[in-house]
């Protein structure tokens, strides 16, 4: 078994096959406090530092529901502008001061390798919710927890499952992030589509290489692909030197049902870290997929507070005591596990 205690979270190389199913063993037992079956207070009094210096819904509001499912308060600085950052303060010197102010941090930063400078000033775990176009190890387990989850559903495992990504691969870290934690498997065949100029970087081919695995580079989607998972990302607009260049790749790679139905199965699951860009010229993930069972988007994004919840547990050292700190919950609660036959 792992030991993530006290350890930061910075990149998905740090996983290994044990370490993830440790983690999505104690995701699962999450699923009753999430769905407010019942409530834990086992960290009760403790803080975690919330720091997102770049846009952010999902990311930042799961790891702050997280930590509150597991009784804790979150303090939350969000924009760079209301920082100290904005005044010339190194990460270093934010990091020594805000971790002693917290007793977890999770940060997100638009520089890639920015979370790990912040992670050496810290007295405190950092989780990195994303850095520039470099990682995500976050969303990457959520979603590998979900592609394990959806094709256990249709009675497959990981091992010899094939994913086409499509969209921005260059700068899309979700996209990087879960390749790599991919590559740990056998035999995954990815198709990856983007334009030319967005391809998936090199350093990424090289460890899906590396490790075995089949991968196909195009510019289009083409035929009947027989792919389990399709992956779409949105083109990462604020990477870009100019919002002219960004544009030229608006709307390249959309997916509606009929796209859907030509190039994919009607098992695939479609899956997209989001948000989906739903203007009318990008339109990447139309909203006539909305009730295919097979878009496991919101599902995913669910996955993402039981994920991030067993991170806590585990790095604060409580993941085998929450259950010591339980109690009822007093309210009316309507929520449950979305099915995959509800999105
Ligand atoms: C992704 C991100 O920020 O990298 N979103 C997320 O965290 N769920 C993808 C994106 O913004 O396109």
């Amino acid at each position: 078994m792992s030991n993530f205690r006290g350890k930061h979270i910075l990149s998905v190389n740090q996983f290994d096959l044990d370490s993830i199913r440790q983690i999505f063993s104690v995701a699962d037992q999450m699923a009753p406090y999430a769905h407010r079956k019942k409530r834990t207070k086992v960290l009760d009094g403790a803080i975690l530092g919330n720091l997102f210096f770049e846009a952010s819904t999902r990311t930042r509001v799961s790891f702050g529901t997280a930590f509150n499912l597991l009784g804790g308060e979150v303090r939350e600085t969000a924009g760079m502008a209301t920082s100290a950052l904005s005044k010339g303060e190194s990460l270093y010197d934010t990091a020594r001061v805000l971790s002693s102010y917290s007793d977890v941090v999770a940060m997100r930063h638009p520089d890639s390798g920015s979370v790990a400078e912040f992670a050496e000033g810290s007295r405190v775990p950092v989780i990195n919710g994303g850095d520039g176009a470099n990682e995500h190890p976050t969303q990457a387990l959520l979603d590998l927890y979900t592609i394990a989850k959806e094709l256990k559903f249709h009675g497959h495992g990981i091992d010899g499952m094939h994913i086409a990504m499509i969209g921005d691969l260059k700068h899309g870290r979700t996209v990087h992030s879960l390749s790599k934690l991919l590559s740990l498997y056998r035999d995954i065949r990815f198709t990856l589509i983007s334009p030319k100029e967005l391809a998936m970087p090199d350093s990424v081919l090289d460890v899906i290489q590396n490790a075995g695995h089949r991968f196909k580079v195009t510019d289009q989607l083409e035929g009947n692909m027989d792919a389990d998972i399709c992956y779409q990302t949105r083109i990462q607009e604020e990477r870009f030197e100019s919002q002219q260049e960004a544009n030229l790749y608006r709307g390249k790679f959309r997916l509606n049902q009929d796209i859907y139905t030509k190039h994919f199965q009607s098992k695939t699951v479609i899956m997209h870290p989001l948000p989906r860009d739903s203007r009318a010229d990008a339109n990447e993930l139309d909203n006539d997929l909305n009730l295919n069972p097979n878009l496991a988007i919101f599902r995913q994004a669910d996955n993402g507070v039981l994920v991030r919840m067993a991170l806590f547990a585990l790095t604060l050292g409580v993941e085998n005591i929450i259950s010591n700190y339980d109690c009822d919950v007093q309210w009316f609660s309507t929520k449950s596990e979305a099915t995959n036959n509800e999105n």
